[in-house]
């Protein structure tokens, strides 16, 4: 869809497999938090918690090119905030996404519609070069007002700017009455990928260590030890045990996988023993977050 920043590759945000085969289309090695567009301040409060400042900020700004961190609320799946607690909200300023959100009725996913490693798209026929067959539909709206992407700004604990973009950090501050600093990429990198060394949630605290499988090794039966496989498979009896896929999908595999480690986290007592997927498409992806959930990252 097209936006006044750059063209998104937007899909229903409440639904994992739909945020899934986002990833899947840009070939992104990492599932970096996705933008949710909303077409209103009232469709946003459904979706994330709003305070006094984001409400202003909102009235000052929307629609146009300001995303805002908020805590989100149920419904929007791990994998569209890679696992954190914030979700970035925004309301485009352009009638066809605005229309697209109203009619269809839904929050929509949307990252730069490029493939990984390439330029954000701001007409559609770049949209089509990059990703051409991997998307259903090219909305055409016409060239990009704005040409570079929203300004991304989280609330909490201070307001901080984590990607410079259309809005100017100095009509921000006006709007809060107080400075708001930039972050520097070391900062920018560890809100990317939630909290601590490797683990994938900040609002869940994990509390089993997960480690790969060795080589050699046979999966291990300790009914404490929770297993999560690639795809389904019969083991002998152990512990909990859950497959990402049921016959080697790699789709199917990154929609549930923070459902299923959350839940193998919640069922095991003596941690959890993986494998990594194939590193191909989404895989790739995948074992990213299954190493660095590992320590290994
Ligand atoms: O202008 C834009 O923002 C465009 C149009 C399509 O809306 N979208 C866009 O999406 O640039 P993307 O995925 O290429 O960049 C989104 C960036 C992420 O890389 C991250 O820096 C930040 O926004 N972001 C999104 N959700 C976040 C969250 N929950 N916490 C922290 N940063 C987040
Ligand atoms: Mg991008």
């Amino acid at each position: 869809m097209p936006t006044e920043t750059v063209y998104g590759l937007a899909g229903d945000a409440r639904d994992s497999t739909t945020v899934a085969r986002i990833f899947a289309a840009k070939r992104r090695p990492a599932f970096d938090p996705l933008i949710v567009h909303v077409a209103d301040l009232s469709m946003a409060e459904e979706l994330a918690d709003w305070d006094a400042a984001a409400r202003n900020l909102a009235k000052a700004f929307w629609p146009g090119p300001l995303t805002l961190i908020l805590p989100r609320k149920a419904g929007i799946p791990d994998l569209v905030t890679n696992g954190m607690p914030g979700v970035g909200l925004r309301c485009p300023d352009h009638p066809l996404a605005l229309e697209l959100i109203r009619s269809s009725g839904l929050p929509l996913a949307a990252p730069s519609a490029n493939c990984f490693g390439g330029l954000s798209p701001t007409t559609a026929a770049a949209v089509a070069e990059q990703l051409g067959p991997a998307v259903d539909m090219i909305l055409d709206g016409g060239p990009c007002r704005v040409g570079l992407e929203s300004t991304v700004l989280a609330l909490q604990p201070e307001p901080l700017i984590l990607r410079p973009g259309g809005v100017p950090p100095a009509a921000l501050a006006e709007v809060l009455g107080r400075p708001v600093a930039i972050a520097d990429s070391t900062v920018r990198a560890a809100s990317l990928q939630g909290a601590s060394p490797g683990m994938l949630a900040s609002h869940y605290a994990p509390r089993q260590p997960l480690r790969l499988l060795a080589e050699d090794e046979n999966w291990p039966t300790d009914p404490a030890v929770g297993r999560l496989l690639w795809r389904r498979a019969s083991l002998p009896d152990g512990g909990p045990t859950r497959w990402l896929s049921e016959d080697g999908d790699l789709v199917q595999a990154a929609a549930g996988l923070f459902e299923h480690l959350r839940a193998l986290d919640a069922a095991a007592s003596a941690g959890i023993v993986t494998e990594l997927v194939p590193s191909e498409g989404l895989g790739i992806a995948i074992n990213d977050r299954l190493r660095r959930a590992a320590g290994l990252g």
